[in-house]
């Protein structure tokens, strides 16, 4: 375990990832937490995070002084190169010397950190104050025009620090350095793989359930179906996976999980089939909030039925099976503790005279981890590289009422730009594409010999790191123009293709 003090910066996550990707296991703390309370989780090695704080200002994070007289590798970042600095006795200063972005260090040699490396690397720097003096006892490796001290270690006592940020990959050999920090100065071992979370969740399911029985929603989605998909291989028929197909689907998506995950998995499905009923429901209204209450609320309702059916054919249902990730997990407050609101929340609301307790395979992955996990356990690679889908599905994505003819529509231009996307091999580019059909809006066009009176669909593809934020894709012409042309051609009812080209914010992905 190494665990990252998080000093408040975005950097937390990434830091936590890169080690994972180094095959060692992380977990982000808050730098609130005391020292003795750090130590006790007997980590291998701790990272101090950057942070947006200056050491000078009040109430800035201190770090403990006794931080560093355990014994435990400790590796400093931007911030914590600093705060770690000031406890161990060096200088920090204002030196007017601030840098933001790409930068040119020049190793001055000595130490394990740099070992092997180029003397002269690209690094991110994102600092205002600079170490002007590295504590007694430690070995300045490298510099930059404006941090004469860029990096110092002493390893003697397991302890180093970079005033760059290794873990963006805009620092080219910042994963060689944060790798050699793990593997040479705090003797960690490369033992967080695939193999290793599956065997040690199996083993975790198994002694959380014992022999009860456990639900699972499914969505589609590739967090449900990894979460599933483990729980199976824990407990095999003890788990129940109930999948509403309410009719919102993308074209192909109800077999991907209906024949595919269950012939990838052996889970056992029941599948309850109430596009009518959701049809029903959302007949009449386009109010975009509207129509995402009715299908969140008949969600629930076809869900709780489910359950029930579940429970009362055989033995009672004591676990419900979640697919909240670490991130979740972090924002929500972080830490191990018990079920946090979030997760409640991801279920869409629990029924409440039905008491679950709470199984959260994925609690501790991020989703790349998630990803490379579901691929271990032989899932298809259609569900582990499905984009991200809303919950209410093409059910926001048809702006006015939501019809089946108007969903059949809809699916058939979305499942030729979804076609033609994968094609051009733009899937991993592409954050998601929604396809949105205009269903309220006509347009005149002529088609064939004759005048056509047709709907407008709308390609929104984004790129993105998290759904926050996001830009437009700028996908290359010859792919729009294949996209367009087969929608017009092959999809009767739509005479127009137009491109979103509005970033988040102002404009968020979907349109609904
Ligand atoms: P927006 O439109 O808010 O979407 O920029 C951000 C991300 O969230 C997805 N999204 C949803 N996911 N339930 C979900 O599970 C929802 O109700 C929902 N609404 C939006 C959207 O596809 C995008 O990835």
């Amino acid at each position: 375990l190494v665990l990252v003090v998080d000093y408040g910066a975005q950097y937390a996550q990434l830091i936590a990832r890169r080690v994972r990707e180094a095959h060692v296991y992380s977990e982000i703390v808050p730098h609130t937490m005391p020292v003795a309370e750090l130590l006790a989780r007997e980590p291998k090695a701790i990272i101090l995070s950057g942070g947006p704080a200056s050491v000078y200002t009040d109430g800035a994070p201190r770090t403990d002084p006794a931080l560093f007289e355990a014994g435990v590798p400790v590796f400093g970042i931007c911030y914590g190169f600093q705060s770690m600095t000031q406890a161990l006795g060096g200088e920090v200063a204002h030196t007017g010397g601030s840098e933001f972005g790409r930068t040119a260090l020049h190793v001055t040699g000595g130490g394990v950190l740099l070992r092997g490396l180029p003397v002269e690397q690209q690094v991110w720097m994102s600092h205002g104050d600079a170490v002007t003096a590295a504590p007694a006892g430690f070995t300045v490796t490298a510099s930059t025009s404006g941090a004469p001290v860029a990096a110092f270690e002493c390893t003697e006592r397991g302890l180093a620090g970079v005033q760059f940020h290794p873990e963006v990959l805009h620092s080219e050999h910042g994963q060689a350095i944060l790798t050699h920090f793990l593997y040479d100065v705090a003797g960690a071992r490369p033992s967080w793989t695939e193999a290793n979370i599956i065997d040690e969740q199996v083993a975790a399911i198994r002694s959380q359930v014992g022999g009860k029985q456990v639900l699972c929603a499914l969505s589609g989605g590739v967090d449900s179906a990894v979460a599933a998909a483990l729980v199976q291989r824990a407990i095999g028929d003890q788990l129940t996976c109930v999948f509403v197909d309410h009719g919102l689907l993308r074209a192909g998506e109800p077999e991907q999980v209906e024949r595919d995950f269950v012939a990838a998995t052996g889970v056992r499905l029941k599948v309850v089939h109430a596009q009518d009923r959701f049809l029903a429901a959302l007949a009449g209204v386009s109010d975009p909030e509207e129509k995402r209450k009715i299908i969140g609320r008949e969600f629930i309702r076809v869900f709780e039925l489910a359950a029930r059916e579940v429970v009362s054919g055989g033995d009672s249902v004591d676990f419900l099976v979640q697919g909240t990730l670490y991130p979740d997990v972090v924002e929500s407050g972080g830490g191990t503790g018990t079920a946090n609101i979030k997760s409640h929340h991801n279920v869409g609301g629990l029924p409440d005279d039905l008491q679950f307790g709470l199984v959260e395979p994925l609690r501790a992955l991020f989703k790349d981890e998630v990803r490379r996990v579901g691929e271990q356990l032989g899932l298809p690679a259609e569900i582990i590289w499905r984009q991200p889908f809303p919950g209410p599905g093409l059910g926001i994505r048809i702006v006015g009422e939501v019809t089946a003819a108007r969903l059949d529509i809809l699916r058939r231009a979305d499942a030729i730009a979804r076609a033609e996307l994968s094609a051009a091999g733009l899937d991993r580019e592409i954050w998601q594409c929604p396809v949105v059909l205009l269903a309220d809006v006509r347009s005149v066009g002529v088609q064939g010999d004759g005048r056509t009176y047709g709907h407008p669909v709308v390609l929104r593809p984004v790129s993105s790191e998290d759904a926050m934020t996001a830009d437009w894709t700028r996908v290359p012409y010859d792919v729009l123009e294949r996209i367009s042309t087969r929608i017009t051609n092959e999809v009767r009812e739509v005479n127009r293709v137009v491109l979103d080209v509005t970033s988040k914010p102002p404009g968020t992905i979907e349109w609904e």
